[in-house]
């Protein structure tokens, strides 16, 4: 047979919805045509896109499990239309040498349902150990859960960063500024806030900028602020809590996040801008907490989950006409895939068959208890969203008719390369 499996629906393709035929072998895009012959066929109901890539999440594993693992988290990514996903390195265990990445890697592999990639950590020293199979480069500049600030960076090392040649993802707080304006506290999302303020954001987006480290991005932007700071040189990721909460929420410490949500003036400012196509990457940065940890708001450490409801989320937004198809693509699907460097998110040959299908008019109201994450509980309950239908991961149908049917066949994506 010339094809494994032949999918045939209204794909995204070049702009625009296009009714093909996607001839596939061994889980790449071979051809992309009518009338392919000689495969199995599968009809695709509604519209197309290649699946999602989401670079910034935390599924926790190894070390604090009961929070999520990879099983959950990537079971997560798939039933949003996810089937890539790059994950954090503040583990317990901080992923910052050979051995701790080849113990997250052991401990992992078998456990993906979808394709993932890991990062290290770069705590200011540490240029020389860092596994050459990690995917990209976390910085934090400003301190976090289970993470402590670099601050200034010596030439050596970052000469050694340059050398890895793996892209760069900062945690763009600055350090210093958090500490003038900490506050131990804090009983309100408002509190939290000025505890963390814009001008932290901004101090950082400049020693990003100054860094002037090649392929490198500046994660979850709460203000188009840092945007007119780093003027396109380092790229901006945004995620959907920044985009769509603001400190009115009434989500309590569920809503607490670092970056902080910001007021309303400034949410509908970053909205705007991501509908104007000024952000890079949108990217959910998954991080889930036990309800006990969030029970009391001062000590609630920081985090929401979202790797589920990246995708949906946004789709509905298309569905209201507030967002284009093409935003959409470019920062949910394309952009990530591209800045990882992975053959994903396009519609091209030699491509993975990633693909998800979905209706518009299937808009639903979030039910949190239908999440899979371990606390399936979210700032963005009763939201509008739009679930996809089908998945595929590389060919294989990973969902059918939003329903989970394949197996933990997620692989590391270094390995595919
Ligand atoms: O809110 C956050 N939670 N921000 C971070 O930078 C880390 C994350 C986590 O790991 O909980
Ligand atoms: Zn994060």
């Amino acid at each position: 047979m010339a094809f494994d499996t032949i999918l045939i629906g209204k794909f995204y393709f070049q702009g625009q919805f296009r009714d093909l035929e996607i001839g596939i072998r061994n889980g790449l895009i071979e051809k992309i045509g009518k009338d392919l012959k000689g495969g199995i066929r599968k009809e695709l109901e509604g519209a197309i896109f290649p699946s999602g890539t989401d670079t910034h999440v935390h599924f926790r594993d190894p070390g604090e499990t009961h929070k999520e693992d990879f099983s959950t988290g990537t079971i997560s990514a798939a039933y949003g239309g996810t089937t890539t996903i790059f994950d954090m390195p503040n583990n317990i265990t901080p992923i910052s040498d050979y051995a701790a990445f080849d113990d997250k890697l052991h401990t992992v592999r078998n456990r993906a349902y979808v394709d993932f990639g890991l990062y290290s950590l770069f705590n200011g020293k540490n240029s020389q150990l860092i596994d050459k199979r990690s995917s990209s480069i976390k910085i934090y500049l400003g301190g976090s859960t289970n993470s402590i600030p670099v601050g200034d960076i010596q030439d050596k090392e970052l000469r050694g960063l340059s050398e890895l040649g793996k892209p760069v993802v900062f945690h763009g707080e600055d350090a210093v500024c958090l500490a003038r304006h900490k506050n131990d506290e804090v009983h309100s999302l408002s509190d939290h806030e000025h505890s963390r303020p814009e001008i932290c954001e901004a101090e950082s987006a400049r020693a990003i900028l100054k860094l002037g480290i090649g392929r490198s991005l500046m994660g979850h932007i709460s203000t188009p602020n840092s945007l007119d700071i780093l003027q396109g040189k380092v790229k901006g990721e945004v995620t959907p809590h920044h985009l769509l909460l603001n400190t009115d929420s009434e989500s309590g410490s569920w809503g607490k996040v670092n970056p902080p949500l910001r007021n309303k003036n400034t949410q509908e400012n970053n909205l705007q801008a991501y509908l104007d196509g000024k952000f890079d990457l949108l990217s959910s940065d998954h991080a889930p907490h036990t309800e006990h940890d969030k029970e009391e708001f001062p000590q609630a450490p920081s985090g929401i989950i979202g790797v589920e409801t990246r995708i949906p989320l946004l789709l509905a937004l298309v569905q209201k006409k507030v967002l284009s198809f093409e935003v959409f693509y470019n920062t949910a699907i394309r952009n990530p895939a591209e800045f990882m460097g992975i053959r994903k998110g396009k519609l091209e040959v030699g491509y993975f068959a990633d693909f998800f299908s979905f209706r518009l008019s299937n808009v639903k109201r979030l039910n949190q208890e239908r999440l899979h994450s371990k606390t399936p509980v979210s700032p963005f309950n009763e939201f509008p969203v739009v679930f996809p239908d089908d998945v595929t991961l590389r060919g294989e149908l990973l969902i059918e008719s939003g329903e989970l049917v394949e197996d933990r066949i997620g692989r590391h994506v270094e390995e595919l390369k």
